[in-house]
């Protein structure tokens, strides 16, 4: 049955349920009314206070309790609703429904720093979040992505180490402390798979200008699956429509300190003003041909893209966020994003980072969100009926009636269907599995430098300029002597060039390193985006 919390969500996902502020009287949160919310019940005016004042204890004990746990990781981020638009040019390549020609969307998206807490500044150097919520009416599905297109593990049971390696130091607690930076470089230096996903931090995409101006990611290889059952791998991607810019380092240290909210105030001007975000998604359509591979790259390997040129962004569709969110903790801060919240047409695949995330979502969100009815909050309530068969549980909106759901049942007439693939039931493609349990990589994941010397490579005399800059400072604020020589055996091995003037930066001789030699200068920041068309 549907539950009254979830049928509370107004068609945008917003939310509207006023449970104070309405009405002409105070009252408590039993609807009492209150002649007085200013003084304390005390034994005399000069006296204690007194234990039967039900409604001191009722306002100081629920302000004492309004604060939930920041998310262990994004816990800085703003947010906007807007629609999304289907070009109806991924039709031939997935059956999700909302990709169809003309269909329109809600959609709430939120964006955000990673290491930094709640209230730290927008403009640090750090990978932003680009998470997005789409109310389908198959089910939600969530898009949960970044601004940078590859990540520093290609196994997600390294993620705590590299945010354990990211976030200040546990004994002072400040970000920008040597320790912290120790730790950091020590990881990355040590785990050279992350130098792919380092050299896009130290670039200029790293400070990005505005959310409006940056791209955005789902990193992993997806699997669309179409009506016929014919199945492709994807890469997701944002292009903004107005285009990519970023911050340079002074800008993004002033910024910090002048304006730490730099970024989310300029969202929420920017649409109160009038002028909407925009993002067109793309696709990049790889054949699903058993080997998991395309020019030879390896799919499953979250640190490598497929450079544009191979495989061009088809355009499938239109993101605008116009309206900014009423109340900051109802939505930006209780929303729930979830890369398994997937709807019929769109699959995930074996990547190791992607399976581990799988489960990490909603076992953080049991504890940041407070049990397991969160779904119910109108930000997270799907925009489609739901039936589900779960029952009871902390904060539970529903009230259902009848026995406890279960199946094979014959005593519930009113037990809904099981619905197959044809009726739009969400059906997994069968995929192979095979092979002894391992834990070790495909060796296709050892190689960590052609493309970080591809992605250095394809950027202008002016980026390069600022990579280096971003590597000698970060690196300067490394105590470690040990950590800096490792780190530029590192940068030896993308390019000699770039490791010679970070070396020189630092006042330290350059190693040697085995560069990677003649890799195609590709295009890794150039856009090779086709118009919209029906895709082959
Ligand atoms: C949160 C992206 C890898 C665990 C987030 C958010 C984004 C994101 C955008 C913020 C969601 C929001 O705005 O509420 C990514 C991307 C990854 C990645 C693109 C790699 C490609 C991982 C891995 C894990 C993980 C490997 C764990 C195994 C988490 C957790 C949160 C989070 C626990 C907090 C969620 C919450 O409290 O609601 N991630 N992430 N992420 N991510 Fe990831």
């Amino acid at each position: 049955m549907a539950t009254p919390g979830k049928d509370a969500a107004d068609s945008t996902g917003s939310a509207t349920r006023e449970l104070s502020q309405t009405g002409s009287f105070l009252t408590t949160a039993q609807g009492l009314r209150l002649p007085d919310t200013d003084h304390s019940l005390k034994a005399g005016e000069r006296g204690p206070s007194l234990l039967e004042d039900f409604h001191l204890r009722e306002k100081i004990t629920h302000f004492d309790h309004e604060r939930i746990p920041e998310r262990v990781v994004h816990a800085r981020g703003a947010a906007a609703h807007g629609v999304f638009e289907a070009y109806g040019t991924a039709e031939s390549v997935t059956r999700a429904a909302f990709l169809r020609a003309g269909e329109r969307t809600d959609v709430f998206v939120r964006f955000s720093t990673v290491l930094g807490s709640r209230g730290s500044a927008d403009t640090v150097r750090d990978t932003r979040g680009f998470a997005v919520k789409f109310y389908t009416g198959e089910g939600t599905f969530d898009l949960v992505g970044n601004n940078i297109p590859v990540f520093f593990i290609q196994d997600g049971i390294k993620f705590p180490d590299i945010i354990h390696a990211g976030k200040p130091h546990p004994d002072v607690e400040i970000p920008q402390a040597q320790s912290a930076h120790d730790t950091f470089w020590d990881f990355v230096s040590l785990h050279t798979e992350a130098t792919h996903h380092v050299m896009w931090n130290m670039s200029d995409r790293g400070i990005p200008r505005s959310y409006r101006t940056m791209e955005g990611f789902g990193v992993h290889t997806f699997r669309l699956v179409n009506a016929d059952g014919e199945t492709n791998l994807v890469k997701f991607h944002w292009k903004p429509v107005a285009g990519v810019h970023s911050l340079v380092w002074e800008e993004a240290q002033i910024a910090a300190g002048v304006d730490p909210d730099f970024h989310r105030r300029d969202l929420a001007d920017g649409i109160t003003a009038g002028v909407p975000l925009e993002f067109e998604l793309g696709i990049q359509v790889m054949p699903d041909d058993g080997t998991e591979t395309f020019e030879d790259i390896d799919l499953l390997d979250p640190t490598k893209l497929v450079p544009e040129e191979l495989a061009p962004v088809q355009l499938i569709g239109k993101l605008t966020l116009d309206r900014n969110p009423v109340n900051y903790f109802a939505e930006t801060e209780q929303v729930a994003f979830h890369t398994g919240h997937l709807v019929p047409g769109i699959e995930v695949t074996n990547d190791p980072l992607m399976q581990a995330r799988l489960f990490s979502y909603l076992d953080t969100q049991l504890t940041r969100l407070g049990g397991p009815n969160f779904a119910q909050l109108p930000i997270n309530a799907p925009h489609c009926p739901v039936n589900d068969m779960l029952r009871d549980g902390m904060h539970q909106q529903a009230v259902p009636t009848g026995i406890a759901p279960y199946r094979p049942n014959s005593l519930d007439d009113g037990l809904p269907e099981v619905a197959g693939a044809g009726d739009g039931g969400y059906v997994q493609t069968a995929r192979p599995v095979s092979g002894f349990t391992v834990r070790e990589n495909p060796v296709s994941f050892g190689d960590h430098f052609t493309q970080p010397a591809m992605f250095y490579r394809s950027l202008s005399a002016v980026e390069q300029a600022h990579i280096v800059e971003a590597f000698t400072f970060e690196l300067g604020k490394v105590f470690e002597q040990k950590i800096k020589e490792r780190q530029l055996t590192v940068l030896a091995n993308v390019d000699a060039d770039l490791c010679a003037q970070v070396a020189a930066g630092l006042g330290l001789p350059a190693p040697s390193g085995t560069p990677v030699e003649d890799v195609p200068v590709s295009a890794a920041l150039s856009q090779v985006v086709v118009e919209p068309g029906p895709i082959a």
